[in-house]
């Protein structure tokens, strides 16, 4: 898999540093804001120095590594919002930073990153993960330095529950679990399931478990299940359990590198049951791998370029003029539709202070976003309408949007 963004090793990307002669090291904010952000103290000179100094906000994303397609993508997207906001004046009348890391797709970095996010950069916001796994690791440093954090699209349930300084503004698995489950009864005709997911990803794990819930209530039986880790190459042993299972479908609620592996070889071992999963296969690097095996394939994800709206088309747009016409998938548009609802926050707290970004951020409501009206519930999730798509001649088609 190519990466298509390659950044040094820890660099920080501060997307409006030159206009304010930062370094790209980034040093030190003024004092104040780690603790003004624990203290409630209050004004928009707090949190990050002077009124006249810029906001900053940090990110961090696999920007490498086996999720990099989702890290890149959503990285688009932010970056795109925030020249948006930068050309419209900032927010609060100051210009916005944007710093972002990479974490590699790895365990372990992203807490690195955002304690020093937190503690030397004095960030107001942060945004991340793509992966539930990373931002479930990341969300207790956010909630103990009462530094805001959305996550463009991680749908485990259990990343908001981290604490009230924790949002997203996706939807969340137990309606994706449901909705796949309905999709496999009613679309596929499917009576029985098998279900291969990723041990190492929670993620994939919750996943499993809501579809199981679902499928199993509505009367459906799952003959069998089976499991792999992330990196995972050969997976022929599970899938000739499966198929000797006799199963109608096969889910496999993990992300795109390993699906896209699973379908290649289990129709090369002969097995053409419709296969599915989750938001985690999208990706384009999913076609790279699986090719044409990929018929009769299909994925619930947050969002498609072909389902119309005023709002998805100007984004379309703007993203392509950007990005040299590249069409953006379900994490661009995520990943600008958090940036754009923290620095909706951060205007209607009318300040940089944690606590007042928090509590505006927590009163989010039927805000225009990309993938929809977002309204921020009491736990801080947000509820939108997904769509269903599949695979032809080698290309994502668009089936049908199901409503929450
Ligand atoms: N929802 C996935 C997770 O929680 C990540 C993901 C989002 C993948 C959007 C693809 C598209 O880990």
């Amino acid at each position: 898999m190519k990466d298509r963004f390659q950044p040094r090793r820890h660099a920080l990307i501060a997307v409006a540093a030159l206009a304010f002669g930062l370094a790209a090291g980034c040093k030190p904010a003024p004092s104040g804001g780690a603790d003004s952000a624990a203290s409630g103290s209050s004004g928009s000179g707090s949190g990050t120095g002077a009124a006249s100094e810029p906001i900053k906000i940090g990110e961090f994303a696999s920007l490498t590594g086996s999720e990099a397609a989702f890290g890149q993508s959503s990285h688009k997207g932010t970056q795109l919002a925030f020249d948006e906001i930068n050309k419209s004046g900032g927010l609060l009348g100051r210009q916005v930073v944007h710093l972002v890391e990479d974490n590699r797709s790895t365990a372990g970095e992203s807490v690195t990153i955002v304690k020093k996010f937190v503690s030397r950069d004095k960030v107001v916001g942060i945004l991340g993960e793509v992966a539930s796994g990373r931002s479930l690791e990341a969300a207790p440093v956010c909630q103990t330095a009462r530094v805001p954090m959305v996550s463009p699209s991680s749908t485990n349930p259990k990343v908001t529950e981290i604490g009230d300084y924790i949002f997203r503004v996706c939807f969340i698995d137990p309606f994706q679990g449901k909705l796949l489950a309905d999709f496999a009864k009613r679309s596929l005709k499917a009576k029985t399931a098998a279900i291969l997911s990723d041990v190492s990803a929670p993620y994939s794990v919750g996943l499993a478990d809501f579809f199981r819930q679902r499928f199993t209530a509505e009367g459906g039986k799952i003959v069998v299940e089976q499991k792999y880790a992330s990196k995972d190459k050969d997976f022929r042993a599970q899938l000739t359990a499966i198929k000797a299972a006799g199963a109608d479908v096969i889910f496999v609620p993990g992300y795109y590198t390993e699906a896209g592996l699973i379908v290649a070889q289990a129709r090369q071992l002969g097995i053409d049951l419709p296969i599915f999963g989750g938001d985690g296969w999208e990706a384009p690097q999913l076609i790279e791998i699986a090719g044409a095996a990929l018929k009769n394939t299909y994925y619930s994800t947050h969002y498609s370029p072909e389902a119309k709206s005023a709002k998805t088309e100007a984004f379309v747009k703007a993203f392509q003029a950007k990005f040299g016409g590249e069409t953006p998938d379900a994490m661009a548009a995520l990943g600008y539709d958090s940036a754009m609802v923290l620095a909706d926050g951060i205007r209607r707290a009318g300040s940089t202070d944690g606590a007042k970004v928090r509590d505006a951020l927590a009163a989010t409501k039927d805000f225009p976003c990309v993938t929809g009206k977002t309204t921020l519930d009491a736990q801080r999730n947000a509820s939108k309408a997904a769509v269903i798509i599949t695979v032809e001649n080698g290309k994502f088609k668009y089936l049908e949007t199901i409503e929450p």
